[in-house]
């Protein structure tokens, strides 16, 4: 089967900018919103992050019609009733995308895929919710989405070996570059990642260095395109906690555990970036 219809689950940040590569592929690309106002919202993404890619010359102002003309967004869960691959990224709680995949089990083609954006949920409890678990993975992105070359394919137990050839298939298209990783916490690159930016947060906590010296450490010691904690603050705060838990939840190893500041500043709604603070003012 080739992969034509795409469905993108949530047009956030992720869904955005998964919809928009998607669509930069020429794949006709439907994404769900959960209401109007969060649909505009979802095209508003999809065409700033274009109209960036027309100023830096990677597009022209032609080919940004077409990509966008090839994006609908719908609020009917309907709509992807026809879809060949449908990726969901909405939000990190697992009883919303568990209903999410029952839904899509019903509505959408026998032989059509389902994937999860999720960087922390197992795959496998998502695929228990289909009758399809050999049609379920993971295709996990990173943030930007149309500049991050990589896309972790996560299979689990259950996955057909054509399923897999046919995603990998299909992220590849993209541009992107694949790598395949088990149905294990943090898949391959949150697993170093994230033990990577807590390490530098305790750090920070025990006054070995300022939170600049830190990143200018990394970015110009290691050729980093961020320091650590400036990654923190544009990943989200809260993201880098709720990541951490479920490493720490899956391998009780306490170089998973959230630092207490960490902790203390996501309960204050220092959530990086998003809010306007975290270890950097914005
Ligand atoms: N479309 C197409 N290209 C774009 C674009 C867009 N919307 N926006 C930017 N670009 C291109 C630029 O043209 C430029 O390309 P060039 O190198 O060929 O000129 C390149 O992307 C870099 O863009 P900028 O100059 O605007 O930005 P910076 O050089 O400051 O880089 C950054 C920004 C790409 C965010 C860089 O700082 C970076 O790589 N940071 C680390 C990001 C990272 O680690 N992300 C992963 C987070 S972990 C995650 O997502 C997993 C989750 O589960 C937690």
């Amino acid at each position: 089967m080739a992969i034509e219809r795409v469905g993108v689950i949530g047009g956030g940040l992720m869904g955005s900018g998964i919809a928009e590569v998607c669509a930069r592929a020429g794949s006709e690309v439907v994404v769900h919103e959960i209401d109007a106002a969060a649909a505009e919202s979802a095209l508003g993404r999809v065409e700033a992050s274009l109209g960036k890619a027309v100023d830096r010359g990677k597009l022209d102002a032609t080919q940004r019609e077409e990509i966008l003309a090839r994006i609908t967004v719908a609020t009917d869960l309907d709509r992807q009733s026809d879809r060949d691959l449908i990726i969901e990224a909405a939000t990190e709680s697992e009883e919303l995308k568990r209903e999410i995949f029952g839904s899509l089990d019903r509505i959408a083609p026998n032989d059509a895929i389902l994937a999860s954006n999720t960087s922390s949920i197992p795959i496998t409890r998502l695929a228990a919710a289909t009758s399809r678990p050999s049609q379920v993975v993971g295709l996990h992105f990173f943030n930007p989405v149309p500049v991050m070359a990589l896309v972790e394919l996560v299979t689990t137990v259950k996955t057909a070996d054509e399923t897999t050839k046919e995603v990998r298939s299909y992220a590849e298209s993209l541009g992107k570059t694949v790598i395949l990783a088990k149905d294990r916490a943090g898949f391959v690159v949150n697993m170093l990642l994230v033990p990577y930016m807590l390490a530098a947060i305790r750090m920070y906590e025990a006054g070995v260095a300022s939170a600049e010296d830190i990143d200018t450490g990394m970015r110009l010691g290691a050729n980093h395109p961020m320091g650590p904690l400036e990654l923190t603050d544009f990943v989200g705060l809260d993201t880098t906690k709720f990541v951490a838990d479920v490493l720490f939840d899956e391998f009780k190893e306490p170089l998973y555990a959230s630092p207490p500041l960490l902790t203390r500043m996501v309960e204050a709604g220092l959530h990086g970036r998003k809010t306007g603070e975290g270890f950097y003012q914005y």
